[in-house]
């Protein structure tokens, strides 16, 4: 049986998206040659077979690791480019794009760097893509709050590039509340708020990141599902999820795809959204998250535009409605 399947083509926003994350092998290597970078894999196809993760700190090392090619503003373009390009061959009209400044200051590249070379790729997106785009700055939860504090600091020549900020890296036993200064911060230079919370973590820190941070959006906040109360006070107000199936499945966050709590997560009423997380370790880019949830879960076609429609309605694109209502 054979249907029309409108996972690659329907338009969509990719709101959880980590750039360093879209590193593909081919390009790691190109990089590393031109960097004179030595890496400790014979060729792509060794290392794309490490990409074997027991946990989300299995796939952080090596994530970490390969950053080492990143080194100038010419890489972090052409990295840009090569999402950008790969993403609207698969739907993706707007990407909202977490990057990890600390993960490259740690190896003596500015931000300044990183941020004018994504911008070069992204300066043209909207033309050469048709993908409007937005950079969400994450401070990395593994590090102290000071260093997020001067990383936001670092950040200010930039701002008028970062639509918001963003908390990733390892996050069982480093909980949000330990970020509510440089969030509020964050805050007062009118950047949006989203964290990572959920993922691997309690839905504890899920609510602390709404309550303590003040986040908009919650990227992952799949263990939501363990706290009614928590399920209730999400659909309530309305709090965004943004999903990676792929991912969860290559983290072990969920057994296997067909075990995925997101039809009952919709059930729920929940505002649910799919994304590729860090498409090129997990398997797919956006589309191919959709695919792979419409295959596995057999949503439907109504389904599907209700999670194109929210990833549309959650992201940080001015809604002609709101505008109006103002
Ligand atoms: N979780 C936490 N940190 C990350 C991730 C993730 O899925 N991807 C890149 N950094
Ligand atoms: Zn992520």
């Amino acid at each position: 049986e054979r249907s029309y399947d409108a996972s690659m083509s329907i338009p969509k926003a990719e709101l959880h998206l980590h750039i360093e994350g879209t590193l593909e092998p081919e390009l790691a290597f190109e990089l590393a040659a031109r960097n004179g970078v030595a890496l400790p894999y014979a060729d792509t196809g060794e290392l794309r077979a490490a990409y074997l993760f027991e946990d989300l700190q299995s796939f952080l090392d090596l994530y970490y690791g390969l950053m080492a090619v990143l080194r100038t503003e010419e890489d972090f373009e052409d990295l840009a480019e090569a999402y950008l390009a790969r993403a609207a061959a698969q739907g993706v009209r707007h990407a909202e794009i977490f990057f990890d400044p600390q993960a490259h200051l740690a190896r003596g590249v500015g931000i300044g760097t990183v941020v004018e070379g994504l911008g070069r790729a992204l300066d043209r997106s909207e033309s050469a893509h048709g993908i409007s785009t937005g950079l969400i700055m994450c401070f990395l939860r593994d590090e102290s709050a000071e260093s997020a504090m001067s990383t936001l600091e670092a950040a200010r020549p930039y701002l008028d590039r970062i639509v918001g900020v963003g908390l990733d890296s390892a996050e069982v036993g480093n909980p949000p509340a330990g970020f509510r200064e440089v969030y509020e911060a964050a805050a007062a230079l009118g950047l949006r708020r989203v964290a990572h919370a959920g993922e691997e973590g309690p839905p504890e820190y899920i609510t602390e990141a709404l309550d303590v941070l003040g986040v908009e959006r919650v990227d992952h906040g799949l263990r939501c599902m363990e706290d009614p109360e928590l399920v209730a006070r999400l659909v309530r107000d309305r709090v965004p999820l943004t999903l990676c199936p792929l991912s969860n499945v290559r983290l072990r966050a969920v057994d296997a795809l067909e075990e995925h709590p997101l039809p009952a997560m919709l059930d729920a009423g929940l505002l649910c959204t799919v994304n590729s997380d860090d498409p090129a370790y997990f398997g797919g880019y956006a589309g191919d998250n959709f695919r792979a949830v419409r295959q596995a879960l057999g949503l439907s076609p109504e389904r599907l535009r209700d999670l194109a429609r929210n990833s549309f309605v959650a992201s940080f694109l001015e809604h002609d409605e709101e505008r109006r209502a103002r």
